[in-house]
């Protein structure tokens, strides 16, 4: 007789590779024979795939593991995970502090949850935030699940060697390491199988990818030209890049690849060269503007897109003008800015802080003129024609959704089916998104 499913519940903050691995998490756990269910009621298994990167994010995983307490209590079979790059920074302590968690997986250990979830059916505590010298992708499943739309993530990187000195990630993803080529393509192959039409390439460095085909080094452009020989893929995007690793071959593909679409997240963080420099980032922000007009002058309609911490210790007035004049430089169609706060552990964590209502004044006088630049530049697009691939229907009767080449959203009105890739003239712009008709 064989066993009915276990119901496994993930719920996934933060990045899209979050977002990725709760995906390859789920497939490892379908192969043990769980699978996944919409809600935490009823569940075997709940796993939080966390978030670090904003503040307060261990607390808001306290709060979160608070609330399965009732659960816990009606169902004592029901098992507790914390994943993701909460469980890798402060994995002992979640298990010290929450009787409730059963597992703590870090996020280079996902293959081995199969694993850890039986220890916990056996009635231990799990715990692993090893960075083993094996890849996790090499061992989880290659049999993507059914998808439900035409674009698909996949990871080609992960981790980082910058530290930057405010951030994480170099101690939570552990350091750069770029999955193999043939993977990499044999999994677009798969993904393209099942009706994917859009993969956008993930890594917190993205553009710092260095695989090996064949035993010839390739660099991200090198991939990006390769699966743009799959016939059936149409479009080909990558984030998060940094402004050291953009190389010229990458600077190049975005005038040559036809499947590369214009937008490009580029994160600067500051317009300011001493704030740049304590900041650990490698690069002036003059660098950075002549940067862009480089890839500018290899596509002339990119989209830019870029990350920014206002407030970072000791910045002052002038080094936050410097900031605004930097966008003001670049105009970029659509940005995340933040208020810094401290991450323990990072270099920039034992630094004063900025005046708090100084910071909050600043990020709300960034945020005004991106958030006009992003209008702009939206504007701007109406007139023109761009590819629209239908990811959803919209909420008018007769309406699909969808992202347009430069990431905008698009509302169309059309009886096409999703994953259609259409030709569409813009004819309006609002607030979030842009309207626009079929070409014929
Ligand atoms: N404080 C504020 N913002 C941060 N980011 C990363 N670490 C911090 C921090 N300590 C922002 C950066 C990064 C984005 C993902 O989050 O802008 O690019
Ligand atoms: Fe963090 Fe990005 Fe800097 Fe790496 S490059 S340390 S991921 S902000």
């Amino acid at each position: 007789m064989t066993e009915a499913p276990k119901k496994l519940y993930i719920r996934t903050y933060g990045c899209q590779m979050n977002v990725y691995d709760s995906e390859r998490m789920a497939e490892a756990m379908g192969g043990v024979g769980y699978e996944l269910t919409d809600a935490p009621e009823g569940a075997d298994m709940i796993l939080l795939n966390t978030c670090h990167i904003r503040e307060r994010a261990a607390e808001k995983v306290y709060s979160e593991l608070g609330r399965f307490k009732a659960l816990k209590t009606a169902n004592p079979e029901l098992k507790i995970g914390v994943a993701g790059c909460v469980a890798q920074a402060e994995g002992a302590e979640i298990m010290a502090r929450q009787p409730l968690v059963d597992l703590v997986v870090g996020p280079q250990a996902y293959h081995r949850l199969p694993e850890l979830a039986a220890r916990t059916r056996a009635g231990e505590r799990a715990l692993d935030t090893e960075f083993p010298s094996e890849l996790k992708f090499d061992h989880l499943p290659a049999r993507p699940r059914p998808r439900r739309g035409p674009t698909a993530f996949l990871t080609v990187q992960e981790g980082c060697d910058k530290f930057c000195a405010f951030c994480v990630v170099p101690y939570t993803r552990g350091a750069e390491v770029s999955r193999p080529v043939a993977r990499v393509l044999a999994e677009a192959e798969a993904l393209v199988g099942q009706g994917v039409r859009e993969i956008t390439l993930l890594g917190q460095n993205v553009n710092a990818y260095h695989g090996e085909d064949g035993g010839r080094a390739l660099g991200l452009a090198g991939l990006i030209r390769r699966l743009a020989e799959i016939d059936g893929l149409d479009r080909i995007r990558f984030t998060t890049s940094h402004p050291r690793d953009m190389e010229d071959d990458l600077i190049a593909a975005h005038g040559d690849c036809a499947k590369l679409m214009p937008y490009l997240h580029l994160p600067v963080q500051s317009g300011s060269d001493r704030i740049l420099k304590r900041m650990n980032r490698g690069h002036t922000a003059e660098d950075y503007i002549r940067l862009v007009e480089r890839i500018r002058a290899a596509r002339p309609d990119i989209v830019m897109s870029g990350d920014f911490i206002v407030g970072f210790p000791e910045e002052t007035e002038a080094d936050f003008q410097a900031t605004m004049d930097l966008v003001a430089a670049v105009g970029y169609g659509q940005c995340y800015s933040f208020k810094y706060s401290a991450r323990p552990g990072t270099p920039a964590a034992e630094r004063p802080m900025v005046d708090a209502a100084a910071a909050d004044d600043r990020l709300q006088r960034l945020q005004a003129l991106l958030t006009r630049q992003q209008r702009s530049v939206q504007d701007a697009m109406v007139g023109r024609e761009v590819g629209v691939l239908f990811e959803k229907p919209g909420r008018m009767p007769g309406q699909m959704v969808g992202k347009s080449d430069h990431l905008h959203a698009v509302h169309v009105q059309t009886d096409l089916p999703v994953g259609t890739l259409a030709r569409v003239r813009i004819t309006e712009s609002g607030p979030n998104s842009l309207g626009g008709v079929l070409v014929d």
